[in-house]
């Protein structure tokens, strides 16, 4: 079986932005706009494999085969809440990209992940599929998307997040070998509360203002 590949994107401009995420100071406004635009940064790299195709055009000069994207269906798939803020960072730049949601959250004493929503484009099972969420912090909520996807009959299936723990890397890779992980920084641990450290606390809240 092909062993998936673990992408650190660390480009400059990425790294400063997630350290302004990480600040404790750094209010929602600012945080929501950060996570759309690291968002954006991390598909231009997540989308290098996909394939384009000659197409015959005419530039106000001459005549001329161009590249453009082959019909490649996509599906972005985000994980409630946190994951939703990554996703008009993606559109902006697949526009044609169809939003599968699923809603999963941690219970708060065991840390499993609880399913509560699910709502996949009708030919979910035709298209490669890129699973977002900010954080991977034990992997359990990861495992379980990449689970459904499977369960949906997809099977290209790759998984962006801004923060990973190596804890929540291995659990995928030990899980979905062959899924590939884009990360900007992959951080120390977790916390007693299963919290990536430093990470930058509990992305939904923060994305969304709830506490
Ligand atoms: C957060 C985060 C991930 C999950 C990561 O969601 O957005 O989905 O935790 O943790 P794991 O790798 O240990 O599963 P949370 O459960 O806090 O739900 P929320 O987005 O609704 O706040
Ligand atoms: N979920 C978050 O939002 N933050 C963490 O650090 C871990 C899980």
């Amino acid at each position: 079986m092909e062993m998936a590949k673990i992408h650190v994107i660390n480009h400059p401009l990425l790294q400063h932005k997630v350290s302004v995420l990480r600040d404790k100071n750094t209010g929602v406004k600012e945080f929501r706009e950060i996570v759309g635009e690291i968002a954006s940064l991390m598909c231009y790299e997540a989308t290098r494999d996909l394939h384009t195709e000659d197409v015959e055009i005419e530039t106000p000069i001459c005549k001329a085969t161009v590249k453009m994207i082959a019909g490649k269906k996509i599906a972005i798939v985000p994980i409630l809440r946190a994951g939703i803020g990554m996703v008009d960072g993606i559109t902006a730049l697949i526009p044609n990209a169809k939003v599968g949601h699923i809603g999963l959250y941690r219970d708060p004493e065991t840390h499993e992940p609880v399913k509560y929503y699910c709502k996949m484009p009708s030919d979910i099972a035709e298209r490669d599929v890129l699973i977002v969420d900010p954080m991977l912090a034990t992997g359990g909520s990861a495992v379980a998307a990449i689970n459904f996807m499977k369960e949906y009959g997809c099977k290209n299936i790759k998984m962006m997040n801004i923060l990973a723990a190596p804890e929540g890397i291995e659990n995928v890779v030990k899980h979905h070998p062959e899924v590939d992980i884009y990360v900007a920084a992959i951080d120390q641990g977790l916390n007693e509360n299963a919290y990536i450290v430093p990470g930058l606390g509990d992305a939904g809240d923060r994305i969304f203002g709830t506490k």
